[in-house]
């Protein structure tokens, strides 16, 4: 019997000592299992109480209660200690200075060729226009056949493209989708198409491979150059300011007769001559013409009855003109310190 007393005792003593150290609640954890679980040494200690006599088990049994008694109040006020200075040192780690100065935001902006593409059919939609989008990848047929450019023509050599198969090619213009319209819809057809059109060209400062067009198309009874020229120069004015004049230069294209090269007066100058329209006092924007009767009977409308005009605007052309960009390749190369200037 004073074996186990003195066990029991000598035990409450290693605990007391071992809990002192006690830092953590997972020591706390591995200290109540290393006394109290299954295999602790109280457990062990209780074992051997079978070999007393009965006489001696009521007090030791006592004792060996008392003692686990102690133990558990002691584990448990520990806890509470210990739980508490866990929190206060949780909260403290977690403190949010909320006066230190946020992370940088990187806010995107729309490219610049986005931009004047949006502004350009912005204008039209106001005037009334529908947009229509097509194929960039597009039959030899809509992209020239259709559009008076047969096989051999010398218009093919300017619009040279790459070709899928030899009926089959990336689109040169963004007219294929006019036709695509008017094989569809019958007048009245207002649209304008914004797209991709690629050219076998080599890069360099003034011409890309990869281009962007805006075209316009309207197609309804008695439509005459005098609608064309009264629109462009409304357009003209939207987009670069109300005092902007157009001029009409004669030119040629297949599918539009009679056709024109519209200039706009000089959005720096207005007309006198400086470095950006390089001393002329108008810069070229875009060409135009009364679309060619064939090309509306290709599509299936009456050309007795129907008459159009078309317009074509290059959106890289009039993107430089508008930033003051020098090089086209600018727009392709993704670096963010030019394209960032267009937040
Ligand atoms: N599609 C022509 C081009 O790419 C531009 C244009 C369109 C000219 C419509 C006249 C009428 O050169």
């Amino acid at each position: 019997m004073s074996q186990l007393k003195e066990q029991l005792l000598q035990l409450r003593e290693q605990f007391n000592t071992d809990l002192q150290v006690a830092a953590s609640s997972q020591d706390l954890e591995a200290l109540r299992v290393r006394f109290m679980g299954k295999k602790g040494h109280l457990t062990a200690i209780l074992r051997g109480m079978g070999a007393l006599s009965p006489a001696e088990r009521p007090a030791a049994g006592q004792l060996a209660n008392e003692i686990r008694q102690s133990l558990e109040t002691a584990l448990e006020e520990a806890s509470v200690v210990i739980a508490d200075r866990e929190q206060v040192a949780r909260l403290e780690a977690e403190t949010v200075d909320v006066t230190r100065p946020g992370l940088p935001l990187c806010v995107g902006g729309r490219h610049p060729l986005t931009r004047v593409i949006d502004e350009i059919c912005a204008v039209f939609s106001g005037l009334g226009y529908a947009i229509a989008e097509g194929p960039e990848v597009e039959y030899d047929r809509n992209n020239f056949e259709l559009l008076r450019i047969p096989e051999g023509h010398p218009a093919r050599d300017t619009q040279d493209t790459f070709y899928i198969t030899p009926s089959i090619l990336l689109r040169t213009q963004t007219s294929p989708v006019q036709i695509r319209v008017m094989q569809q819809q019958q007048p009245p057809i207002k649209i304008v198409c914004p797209g991709k059109v690629y050219r076998s060209d080599a890069l360099d400062a003034t011409h890309s491979p990869v281009f962007h067009q805006v075209e316009g198309l309207v197609v309804d009874e008695n439509v005459t150059m005098g609608d064309l020229v009264g629109s462009l120069q409304l357009f003209a004015k939207k987009l670069f300011g109300e005092q902007t004049r157009i001029r009409l230069r004669p030119h040629h294209f297949p599918f539009t007769e009679p056709s024109c090269e519209v200039d706009i007066s000089c959005w720096t100058c207005g007309g006198e001559g400086c470095r950006t329209c390089k001393g002329e006092g108008w810069i070229e924007v875009l060409g135009a013409g009364m679309v060619h009767p064939d090309v509306l009977e290709n599509c299936g409308i009456d050309a007795r009855r129907y008459s159009g005009f078309a317009f074509g605007i290059g959106v890289e052309r009039t993107a430089m003109g508008r930033y003051g960009i020098d090089d086209i390749r600018s727009f392709f190369e993704n670096d963010i310190r030019f394209l960032s200037q267009f937040r």
